[in-house]
């Protein structure tokens, strides 16, 4: 860098002195093009609003395919779906993940039907077809690599034989997506994409999500459950650990990588981006959309400035895009 001219020759509020001057000289700009939006779908009826999460819905299969058609008006590239399921439906091994009739099956169908121009990205992960909600099969109270990675293949092979275009492992699993994308490339399914959730961090900020899907308490189905999921996902401590998960992600087959929670760790984003530079993407997550939801609820911030600084957020920090609760409302405010 130049060494620069000391002030008063050098004035940094030249360039701040209007709008135009404003606009000309920005560095980061966010449009739709940088949304997925995340989404709920569950097996009912309608629209079910999830009271921790002000403004999002869970959505019938029939609304997901009206919202497939709506992001595609909206220019948002692609929708990332989550299901809730009926906990009756729910066991032990997360038997109904792979199920071929299924909400997510049918979602995805219904959806690449209605918008076959918008991307669907499918997680995976058993959580939500558990009963005591971890994201693996467990035994003697530890959850099992090897077992869990088999139901994922099985799910993720579901997936995309519905027609999903980029699946997402966010189990943190040693090794599960080199046993996807072995999976995906033996059944013929070579363009599906992998977007793995390579820097996973056990979180608070998940909590409302576990509202929207329905998803089990930890550590209240039996003492044999482990309370949380520290035992796979990342700690809040860690920097270095990131960058390895991401290196074995990549060496395994992964399209694009995914960092998650996304505000609190874009220090973890900005590493990942100057270190492989692939595509990264954060997940802005279902705490981080109900604090500002609820601040802006109450007048205390001003809601649509607060969405969309967040999300430029992560472009500045070098995200190719943002998974979002908030791509809808983001991508009205851009004026689409
Ligand atoms: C499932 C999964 C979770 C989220 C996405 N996929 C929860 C978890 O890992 O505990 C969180 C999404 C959000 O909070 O918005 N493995």
């Amino acid at each position: 860098m130049h060494s620069p001219a000391p002030y008063p020759a050098l004035r940094l509020r030249r360039l701040r002195q209007a709008d135009w001057v404003r606009r000309l000289v920005r560095e980061t700009v966010l449009t739709p093009n940088d949304l997925i939006w995340s989404m709920v779908v569950h097996e009912g009826e309608g629209r079910v609003p999830v009271a921790a999460m002000p403004g999002v819905e869970r959505l019938s299969v029939r609304e997901a395919a009206g919202a497939a058609r709506e992001a595609r008006r909206l220019g948002i590239p692609a929708i990332a779906i989550f299901p809730h399921i009926d906990g009756a439906r729910k066991d032990a091994l997360g038997g109904a993940a792979a199920d071929p009739e299924g909400v997510i099956a049918r979602a995805v169908k219904a959806m690449k039907d209605a918008a076959p121009e918008v991307g669907i990205m499918c997680d995976v992960a058993l959580d939500p077809f558990t009963d005591h909600g971890h994201d693996g099969v467990i035994e003697n109270g530890r959850i099992l690599n090897e077992a869990t990675i088999e139901r994922l293949v099985e799910q993720g092979l579901m997936q995309a034989a519905a027609g999903c275009d980029i699946l997402a492992p966010s189990d943190m699993m040693d090794g599960r997506v080199g046993a996807l994308r072995a999976a995906l490339e033996a059944a013929g399914f070579t363009d599906t994409m992998i977007m793995s959730y390579a820097a996973k961090y056990a979180s608070a900020f998940y909590g409302p999500y576990r509202e929207a899907i329905g998803s089990a308490k930890l550590g209240a189905a039996s003492p044999d459950h482990p309370a949380d999921k520290a035992t796979y996902q990342m700690d809040p401590g860690n920097t270095e650990e990131a960058l390895r998960e991401v290196a074995l992600d990549l060496a395994e087959g992964a399209d694009m990588v995914m960092v998650k929670p996304g505000l609190p760790y874009l220090d973890i984003v900005r590493r990942v981006v100057e270190t492989f530079a692939v595509p990264t993407f954060a997940f802005q997550v279902s705490g981080e959309y109900a604090m500002i939801a609820a601040a802006g609820a109450n007048g205390w911030i001003d809601y649509d400035r607060a969405v969309l600084e967040s999300l430029v957020a992560f472009k500045r920090a070098g995200c190719a895009g943002v998974i979002t609760y908030f791509a809808p409302k983001a991508a009205q405010l851009l004026g689409a």
